[in-house]
């Protein structure tokens, strides 16, 4: 498997040192809070809100701070789907946003700053499993729904959404409109 590199660094870049708000890429493990607190509920620790994916050389974390406090996430991996024809894709997870600052463009900051990520290593489109309550937010982000709600368990109702991406390789094109037969994952 390609190891990717990238320029980008793994702490809040230097030059937004005493800014009160910046993005980066993150290491999983601060995922884990917000996750815990905003996205599953449900689990019991911390420890159950690591992915297996989370530190494979293809996954990377993108975090929004405010006040040196990460105030929203999104975590982006290399899974294709074969929904889609696009030869690299990427999916989007566990995106989330503390609900004190909802509405103040975080969220979109991590998607921002993910898509320039996701540029460099010449992504064609990303995808995800859309919560019913964040539709629109994913609209508002230029992501695009296929198909019928799905039934997540525990979670509820979700849309699969995607975005081409600028730089297309080969393809790239919607494949089938059928989500029938569409593998669920936790998002
Ligand atoms: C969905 C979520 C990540 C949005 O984060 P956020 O930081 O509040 O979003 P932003 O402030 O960056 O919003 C960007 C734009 O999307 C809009 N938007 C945000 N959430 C929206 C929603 N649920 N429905 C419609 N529009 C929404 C904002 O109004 C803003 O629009 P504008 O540019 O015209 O002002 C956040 O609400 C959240 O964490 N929800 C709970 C967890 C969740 O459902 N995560 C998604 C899992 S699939």
């Amino acid at each position: 498997m390609k190891e990717f590199t990238t320029n980008i660094q793994h702490t809040p870049n230097p030059s937004q040192e005493g800014k009160a708000a910046c993005v980066s890429i993150i290491p999983s493990s601060a995922t884990y809070s917000l996750r815990l607190s905003v996205l599953w509920q449900h689990k019991n620790s911390l420890d159950e809100c690591k992915l297996d994916i989370d530190d494979l050389p293809t996954t990377f974390h993108v975090g929004a701070y405010k006040n040196r406090e990460i105030v929203a996430i999104g975590t982006f991996l290399r899974q294709q789907n074969e929904k889609f024809e696009a030869k690299n894709q990427y999916r989007l997870r566990a995106m989330a946003t503390l609900p004190k600052v909802r509405g103040e463009n975080f969220g979109k900051q991590v998607i921002d700053f993910a898509l320039e990520e996701l540029k460099n290593r010449k992504a064609d489109l990303l995808w995800c499993d859309a919560r019913k309550v964040a539709l629109g937010f994913y609209e508002k982000m230029g992501f695009n729904i296929i198909g019928d709600f799905y039934e997540v368990p525990i979670i509820g109702k979700h849309k699969l959404m995607y975005k081409s991406l600028p730089n297309p390789s080969e393809g790239g094109a919607f494949v089938d409109n059928d989500t029938s037969n569409l593998k669920l994952y936790n998002p």
